[in-house]
């Protein structure tokens, strides 16, 4: 397949698909043969921002590494899907600036779905105080007013949402299988 490098950049709340819907996408890409790479907010902060907890500044340092990292494949070729929380529209828009190609993606989901799904068991835990800053419950987040492409996990089946991300890459000139 033929494919520019770009930055596909799923934001979202917590639970809300962003892993889910960008594996489905790495992999599609892998198989056909495209160069793609995925920088996960839940793995970088084992590595690359370990030690980092959940306060703006935190967040902001978390997501300009992240944010570094995917300019730097994007320039070269790669494929990079980024699957963070990213919950700052600034930081997000200051991202954006720096790419030639970049692809915001809000991964949108009503939080009593989220809070209903609860995969990890976070969203209990803090809606009974026991984790602080939690995003959705007692931390903001700021959705992207014009994202290049928006799906519902509450409304849609992953496939539905994966083949739509899909085939507006195809449609942006981003990738032609
Ligand atoms: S971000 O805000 O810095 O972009 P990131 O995507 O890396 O966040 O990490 C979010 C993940 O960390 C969540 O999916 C969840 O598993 C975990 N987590 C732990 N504490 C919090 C918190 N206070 N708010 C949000 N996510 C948290």
């Amino acid at each position: 397949m033929q494919h520019k490098g770009f930055t596909l950049w799923f934001t979202g709340l917590s639970g809300a698909g962003k892993t889910t819907i960008g594996n489905m996408i790495m992999e599609r890409l892998q198989n056909a043969g495209a160069k793609v790479e995925i920088l996960d907010g839940d793995v970088v902060r084992t590595n690359l921002s370990v030690g980092l907890g959940f306060s703006k500044e935190d967040r902001d340092t978390n997501v300009r590494r992240i944010g570094f990292v995917s300019e730097l494949l994007a320039r070269n070729g790669v494929i990079c899907i980024v699957a963070a929380i990213s919950p700052y529209k600034a930081i997000r828009d200051e991202i954006r600036e720096k790419h030639e190609n970049f692809v915001e993606v809000f991964a949108s989901c009503e939080l009593d779905a989220l809070i209903e799904r609860d995969v990890k068991g976070l969203y209990k835990m803090a809606l009974e105080g026991r984790i602080e800053n939690f995003t959705g419950v007692s931390d903001p987040y700021e959705p992207p007013t014009d994202p290049e492409i928006m799906f519902r996990s509450d409304k849609e089946t992953p496939e539905g949402s994966a083949e739509m991300v899909w085939n507006r890459l195809v449609e942006l000139e981003l990738i032609s299988p």
